[in-house]
């Protein structure tokens, strides 16, 4: 039987890898992938292809038994599967299958008065982080579910305008989600004003955060992604070109975008 994971012993424990499925990726992450459990942001510019990775994360891990599930506050599910089928990811068989499930939960835009979380439909007044939470959990326990994307959160706290509660909202949201074990991935819109960043807090409460850039350079616009953060692995923090191809994301570990 294959290994599914790698191992490497941590202070006197040991933790397991998941592997992203996104070729090249995990190379950056000692070759391993990302510690099972983690909660890592993927922060990334509009179109830079976020959906698309935790999608590919998510197809990939159904195809070696680690269920996943997919919480969209932003897209339409049957979008994000025509959207998949076009980069070649399969995500009806997934589906079929029970080992992904993608849960709209993107009422607040597309259905005025109510939010529907999969089954479940809640006044929009009542929608809280309480009943996303309790979705998840249900979802995600009844599919034995390993893998997690929330994508992106940014919409989820649009409804925070106080950064205080923004911040209590995304912790709150981390914690409910953390007694699930799941690899999770929360995706998010990355604040960028030329070469310049602010740090957004996702980054301190995170365990690993991973951005996807555009950038211009001289010979047109190159897709970057960057391992920044990742407690406990020996990452490469280097920005290492990506394209979107015909099977999915590919990362190219061993160029560098400068
Ligand atoms: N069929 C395709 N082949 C290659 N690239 C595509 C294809 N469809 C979309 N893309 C690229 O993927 C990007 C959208 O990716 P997406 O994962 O939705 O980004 P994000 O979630 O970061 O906004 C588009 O901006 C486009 O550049
Ligand atoms: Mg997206």
């Amino acid at each position: 039987m294959a290994f599914r994971y790698g191992k490497v012993a941590m202070s006197g424990s040991e933790f397991r890898f998941v592997k992203t499925g996104v070729p090249g990726l995990d190379e950056l992450l000692e070759g391993q992938g990302i510690p099972e459990g983690y909660h890592v942001f993927l922060l990334g510019s509009p179109g830079s292809g976020k959906t698309t990775l935790a999608l590919q994360f998510l197809h990939y891990g159904a195809s070696i038994g680690e269920n996943g599930i997919y919480i969209s506050l932003d897209e339409a599910p049957h979008i994000l599967i025509r959207n998949m089928r076009r980069v070649g990811i399969d995500l009806e068989s997934d589906i079929k299958s029970k080992r992904l499930a993608l849960i709209d939960a993107s009422p607040i835009r597309h259905i005025p008065g109510t939010v529907k979380i999969g089954a479940f439909a809640i006044g929009k007044r009542d929608f809280s982080l309480a009943s996303l939470i309790d979705a998840i959990q249900n979802h995600a326990r009844e599919l034995h579910a390993k893998r997690l994307v929330i994508d992106p959160i940014s919409s989820f706290l649009l409804q925070y305008p106080d950064e205080a509660e923004r911040r209590t909202a995304v912790m709150d949201l981390m914690e409910g989600v953390a007694t699930l074990g799941c690899t999770t991935l929360y995706l998010s819109e990355l604040v960028e004003t030329g070469t310049d960043r602010r740090y957004q807090f996702e980054e301190y409460l995170a365990q690993g955060v991973i951005i996807m850039r555009r950038v211009l350079k001289p010979t047109g616009i190159v897709n970057s992604i960057q391992v920044e953060k990742m407690r406990g692995v020996a990452h490469d923090v280097q920005p290492h070109p990506y394209r979107i191809t015909q099977n999915g994301i590919e990362v190219y570990p061993t160029e560098l975008v400068f």
